[in-house]
């Protein structure tokens, strides 16, 4: 049968992350089942949450006969009412239902969001290292170009005016026309919040350069750092911008299976080409529902947060002071489920073929997937990503493996 020479293209780019996730899902380790399985700590998702939600997932639903008819395919409307709620409680502004689309997913968000923003081989600036599903997202059906705004350890991953732009300068140099500027705050790889004071430098360089901003604040309830996270929601109003606003249920409620996403946005004509694509990415009924007696019942929404974070926090200290005990230097967190790790010293050359083959290495040796930097657009080698919100005792094993499989190679000075 004949294929399209899109449908070529992604074949051709179909991602080795995505081969090891599901080489992982295929022999999963298990302690006294199965000890030689393989531990995917590759993959963003909560696993610290489920015995929480589990009595609120199989209460009955209460579905009605509406809910087995089409409803508003861009969310059922008291589903965004309620969805607008507890999005004006999380980033402190004021949310209505009617500027909210929801669909099946983030991504499938990103993807309606850049076909309504760009025309193809146009550029969205997106500061890196940035999480590696936005390539896919901007690139497979829109083509669109992101343009990574490098930050670096010495500056502490810190997104300057400099930063971003020397990323508009290479667009520049590459004839690419920027429409936007990407921000994901809490950060996924680094598992920071931004301060006050860098969301205000991005809304002011935005606003000079005539950019629009999206902001992917999918962590946005996942925080337990001293720091905390202010949304941009808030701060772009307060600037008299516009903002595209994007969060899902995959992280801060660990439902990454219900695949459902929504983006709020203050532009009327992004809005209108948003919920006519939603017709072909809507969530079901009945997956709405069960996600709206979550969100109205408050006092398990406190609960659930708070016991959320504890867990998380744990969760992170267990896995930095394992890996400091190994002799693995990692970037502090503060929020999400990563840790940002430095294997530098064990590459067999100071590059991004070198990275590759220890992550290989790792991932065959040791049986355990964590994911390289490159895939983030590390600026420099050697860094890796690895997702704790684990059980301890999967946490300890891979920790155990990784040291093994790195004790194995000599250590480099770099
Ligand atoms: C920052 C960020 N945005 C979007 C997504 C994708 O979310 P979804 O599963 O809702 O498509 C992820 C998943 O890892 C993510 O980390």
């Amino acid at each position: 049968m004949y294929i399209s020479k899109r449908g070529t293209k992604l074949l051709e780019n179909y991602q080795p992350l995505v081969k090891a996730h599901f080489l992982c899902a295929e022999n999963p380790w298990a302690a006294n089942v199965n000890p030689d399985g393989y531990i995917n700590l590759g993959t963003a998702e909560n696993h610290l949450v489920f015995d929480i939600l589990k009595p609120k997932l199989n209460a009955s639903p209460g579905l009605e006969e509406s809910h087995t008819h089409y409803a508003d395919l861009h969310g059922m409307k008291v589903f965004r009412e309620q969805l607008a709620t507890f999005l004006s409680g999380t980033t402190s502004h004021q949310i209505t239902a009617d500027k909210l689309v929801v669909a099946s997913g983030s991504s499938a968000i990103l993807d309606m969001l850049m076909y309504a923003m760009c025309e193809p081989g146009e550029g969205i600036i997106i500061p890196a290292p940035y999480y590696a599903g936005f390539d896919h997202d901007l690139k497979t059906r829109v083509n669109v170009e992101p343009i990574p705004a490098y930050t670096e350890v010495e500056n502490d991953f810190k997104i300057t005016q400099e930063v971003l732009l020397q990323a508009l300068i290479q667009a520049g140099k590459r004839k690419i026309k920027v429409r936007g500027i990407l921000i994901t705050n809490p950060n996924n790889p680094l598992g920071s919040v931004y301060s006050e004071q860098t969301l205000q430098m991005i809304i002011a360089f935005a606003k000079e350069n005539k950019l629009s901003i999206i902001s992917d604040e999918l962590y946005a309830r996942s925080v337990f750092g001293k720091r905390s996270y202010t949304s941009l929601a808030r701060l772009t109003e307060e600037a008299g911008v516009g903002i595209n606003l994007v969060y899902g249920f995959a992280k801060d409620f660990g439902l990454s299976g219900f695949k459902a996403g929504a983006l709020y946005t203050t532009d009327e004509k992004i809005l209108q080409v948003v919920q006519q694509l939603a017709y072909f990415m809507p969530v079901s009924n009945a997956t709405q529902k069960i996600l709206y007696n979550i969100l109205q019942d408050e006092a398990f929404l406190n609960y659930y947060f708070s016991e959320n974070q504890l867990r998380l926090a744990a969760a992170s200290e267990f896995v930095h002071t394992k890996l400091n005990e190994a002799g693995i230097a990692t970037y502090p967190t503060e929020a999400g489920f990563f840790v940002w790790m430095n294997l530098s010293k064990w590459l067999s050359a100071y590059s991004f073929d070198a990275e590759m083959e220890l992550y290989n290495h790792i991932l065959e040796t040791g049986k355990v997937n964590i994911s390289p930097g490159q895939v983030f657009h590390s600026a420099t080698p050697g860094w890796f990503r690895l997702c704790y919100a684990r059980k301890p005792e999967m946490i300890n094993e891979a920790v155990n493996r990784i040291s093994e499989a790195l004790g194995a190679l000599k250590q480099v000075s770099v």
